[in-house]
């Protein structure tokens, strides 16, 4: 006798609900954090997870299959061969050298380019209609490197960028205003690092710009104190890595948010890399920097044009030539 006696022999309905699959390639503490954070939130149907180590991988799949009793019910597996991740609907690329204490995000570029070369064809071959999502630094570049050999369409190549930054520019603004970070509307745009632009004048509060808000009232703030917190937020991975060797937790929430955004086809307005060329004047090649866009089921379905000032344009600019520059060495 079956354990559970069943109430209908008929052939069950065909279900009309996709079978949602999310594949993560590379199971460090990026990897995992984002693994965790997506397994919590019911997103998937199963979650696929992808490194060269056997033993380190094997161990990661079983720790997660052992809190079932906790979770959603999602089917997990894992293998170093890509056939595990056929059929996925969004790819997400974690695996890479990360960075040393003091070390810029721009120094992993070699390394990591050498590994996407190994990453991205078999990804595009298993799951030819999947979006890929680049977590790896310098995230800009790798997320230009993964389109170049996917072949895919700019909506279907998107990095991971300043959502990340954002959430931290907005829990320090919320700090300081004592509210909640969630309440916060604040962006964080252009390259995910050291020269990434702060949109002041966009910042809002329950549909009050703040800036605007403190001029019309005449209440004194500094420039200084605007730039102070621009710095934090540069400067928080570099903090967060001294302390633990590692960042992991805020990163898994960030793209686990735009995971669920593009699974679920949430049309929310998230700060990712996109090809930026063509926005505010960027020219002079394909670039990849990080702008408000528009996220779904097919991926990016556009860029909010938020107005910016001419110094904050002009910072974008400067970040595009720079990363344009690091582009150029490294060719084919
Ligand atoms: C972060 O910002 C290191 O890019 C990683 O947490």
């Amino acid at each position: 006798d079956a354990l559970i006696t069943s109430i209908n022999h008929s052939s069950p309905p065909s279900s009309t609900k996709r079978h949602l699959k999310i594949s993560i390639i590379g199971t460090g503490n990026v990897g995992m954090a984002i693994a965790q954070t997506i397994l919590t939130q019911d997103l998937v149907d199963e979650l696929a997870l992808v490194d060269a180590l056997p033993e380190k991988l094997r161990g990661e799949m079983l720790d997660l299959q052992h809190a079932a009793a906790f979770l959603p019910r999602t089917t997990i597996s894992a293998s170093t061969d890509y056939a595990v991740t056929a059929n996925s609907d969004l790819c997400i690329v974690t695996a890479g050298a990360r960075q040393n204490p003091g070390e810029s995000r721009l120094n992993l570029l070699q390394r990591n380019v050498g590994l996407f070369k190994k990453i991205v064809p078999p990804l595009v071959q298993y799951s030819p209609d999947c979006t890929l999502m680049v977590v790896s630094n310098p995230v800009d570049i790798l997320t230009y490197v993964a389109w170049k050999l996917s072949g895919f369409t700019t909506n279907r190549v998107i990095g991971s960028g300043t959502n990340l930054d954002s959430s931290r520019f907005r829990s320090l603004v919320a700090d300081h205003l004592d509210v909640n970070a969630q309440d916060v509307q604040a962006y964080i745009i252009g390259e995910h690092g050291d020269s990434s632009v702060a949109l002041w004048s966009g910042i809002s509060i329950a549909g009050v710009p703040v800036l605007n808000f403190l001029d019309k009232k005449q209440i004194p703030y500094k420039k200084e104190t605007l730039e102070k917190i621009h710095k934090e937020v540069v400067n928080c991975a570099y903090e967060v890595i001294k302390l633990k060797g590692y960042t992991s937790w805020a990163v898994g929430y960030s793209v686990a948010s735009l995971a669920r955004s593009i699974l679920r086809d949430q049309r929310r307005i998230h700060p990712v890399s996109v090809l930026a060329k063509g926005f505010y004047g960027i020219e002079g090649g394909d670039v990849f920097l990080s702008l408000p866009a528009q996220l779904g089921r097919a991926g990016i379905l556009g860029v909010a044009n938020v107005p910016i000032s001419e110094e904050e344009a002009e910072q974008l600019r400067k970040s595009a030539t720079t990363i344009l520059e690091l582009q150029a060495q490294l060719g084919d």
